[in-house]
């Protein structure tokens, strides 16, 4: 079990890295340009182009550090063989997701910040796992994992972020 949780762990560090990392960027320039679609935001001014482009840069210069890494570590710990290809489409399936999961959450009239629980936090995996399927396609056992993992990792994460006073609410 723990060696699948590593290997998991692993295999999805890019997104979670890609993810994560758009709230310390600070964008400004919202990715509608402040346009709207009905009477709703088209995504909201919490999606923005440097932190959309800026989260996948960091995601993928996460996965050439693992890239290189691996070479390096314990061939018995069976982990993904990553490549360019796989952790591109990790980083920029995640901010898919993530920018997705906004346009979804706008047209519920969700504002910008609320929470939405379980779909905040798992937009970005089923979409990182689908745009990165081309390359690589996890065990079901490492996907149910991820699916359990992902919210529990969001959560700490961002409460870490909370309390660090980067974001605004504790998702
Ligand atoms: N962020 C960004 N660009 C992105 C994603 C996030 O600039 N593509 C920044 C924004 O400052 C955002 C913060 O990271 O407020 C936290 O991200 P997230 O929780 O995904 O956005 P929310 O502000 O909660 O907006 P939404 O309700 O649309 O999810
Ligand atoms: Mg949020």
């Amino acid at each position: 079990m723990f060696s699948l949780i590593l290997q998991s762990l692993w295999f999805i560090a890019p997104a979670y890295i890609a993810n994560a990392s758009p709230v310390l960027l600070k964008g400004k320039r919202p990715l509608d340009f402040g346009r709207r679609l009905g009477k709703n935001r088209l995504l909201g001014d919490g999606k923005t182009w440097e932190g959309t482009f800026g989260g996948i840069a960091i995601g993928t210069l996460f996965g050439l550090a693992q890239i290189y890494a691996q070479d390096y570590l314990p061939a018995n710990l069976n982990l993904v063989k990553l490549n360019l290809t796989l952790v591109l489409l990790l980083s920029a399936g995640a901010l898919i997701g993530d920018v997705g999961g906004s346009f979804i959450k706008r047209r519920f009239g969700i504002p910008r910040g609320q929470h939405f629980p379980l779909f905040d936090q798992l937009t970005f995996l089923i979409a990182a796992l689908i745009i990165s399927s081309p390359a690589y396609r996890p065990e079901i056992s490492m996907i149910i994992l991820l699916f359990i993992m992902t919210p529990v990792v969001h959560w700490a994460t961002n409460n870490v972020a909370y309390i660090l006073k980067l974001k605004k609410h504790p998702w």
